[in-house]
């Protein structure tokens, strides 16, 4: 063998060495694109972790276990948007979602939130005095799923859904706007909400928590709410913001208002010290 044919096997061998990594990782990303779309797009999936998360919340809150049964609240909710137009799924679609779900909202505890939703659940988690949206049964079992179906469909997709700005009437977005606006309605006695002061304004009138939750209120069983503004150090937001006078005009004029700023600090103590009063809990 020449080294002239030593080197053009040995380059051979290494171009085939190549050729075959290039091949392993090529078939690699197509094996995981495909499981990962075909997960996405089977519409066992939605529905199996919406069942599956109802009867988890069914087995840690005993009290909600016999009123409702999820195969039934899964019909209910698939009938609001399968079969139809991805962004014509109005928000009254899903009354007979709301009906189906039993859940009485114990007074003193909705804690509301607006661009603070992991402090929220930050907190609800380590304390059981108050509760959000996502505390509840239905919100439990949607709480970050994406969801739609298609004219003449009968199925549930969850991938090329429209995002929650792409149109008003898309099945997620109207879901959320339904069950806001049922939390809210059903809220008694003292309600909170978390604001943050990172964020201009704390107090948006376009928010869910604005546009829905606080117009949904009911002033005949709704006694106060109190804004928590959590401030980091170099936040200069304070109570004194237009937007929360905003806030306190848009309330029911019987529900009485007030705002606390609490520093970031002080609001991680709470989720480590569960002995210190916050947010209303003792
Ligand atoms: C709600 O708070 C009010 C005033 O603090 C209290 O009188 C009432 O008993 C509380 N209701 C519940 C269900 O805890
Ligand atoms: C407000 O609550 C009262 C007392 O539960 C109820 O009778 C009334 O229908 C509620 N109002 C609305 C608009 O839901």
């Amino acid at each position: 063998m020449s080294d002239d044919q030593y080197e053009s096997v040995s380059g051979n061998t290494r171009r085939n060495r190549c050729l075959y990594i290039v091949l392993g990782v090529v078939l690699i990303c197509v094996l995981v694109v495909g499981v990962s779309l075909g997960l996405a797009l089977s519409p066992k999936g939605v529905k199996s972790e919406i069942l599956q998360r109802c009867e988890t919340y069914k087995k840690l809150h005993p009290e909600v276990s016999s009123g409702n049964d999820c195969q039934k609240i899964w019909t209910a909710f698939e009938q609001a948007y399968v079969g139809r137009n991805s962004c014509d799924v109005p928000v009254e679609n899903y009354d007979t979602l709301i009906r189906a779900v039993k859940q009485e909202i114990q007074c003193n505890k909705t804690l509301f939130w607006s661009k603070s939703k992991d402090l929220a659940h930050a907190f609800t988690e380590k304390r059981k005095c108050k509760m959000t949206l996502e505390d509840t049964l239905l919100g439990y079992m949607l709480d970050d799923l994406t969801w739609c179906s298609k004219p003449d469909s009968k199925e549930t997709f969850s991938s090329n859904c429209p995002g929650w700005t792409d149109c008003e009437k898309n099945p997620v977005r109207s879901f959320w706007v339904r069950a806001s606006a049922n939390l809210a309605a059903s809220t008694c006695g003292h309600a909170s909400v978390l604001l943050s002061a990172s964020v201009n304004p704390p107090y948006n009138q376009n928010s869910i928590f604005s546009s829905v939750e606080v117009q949904n209120l009911n002033h005949s069983i709704l006694d106060s709410m109190a804004a928590y503004l959590v401030t980091d150090v170099t936040d200069k937001t304070n109570c004194n913001d237009a937007s929360l006078v905003t806030l306190k005009n848009d309330l029911p004029p019987n529900v009485e208002f007030s705002c606390k700023e609490m520093p970031l600090s002080d609001f991680q103590m709470c989720l480590s010290d569960l002995d210190k009063p916050c947010l209303g809990c003792h």
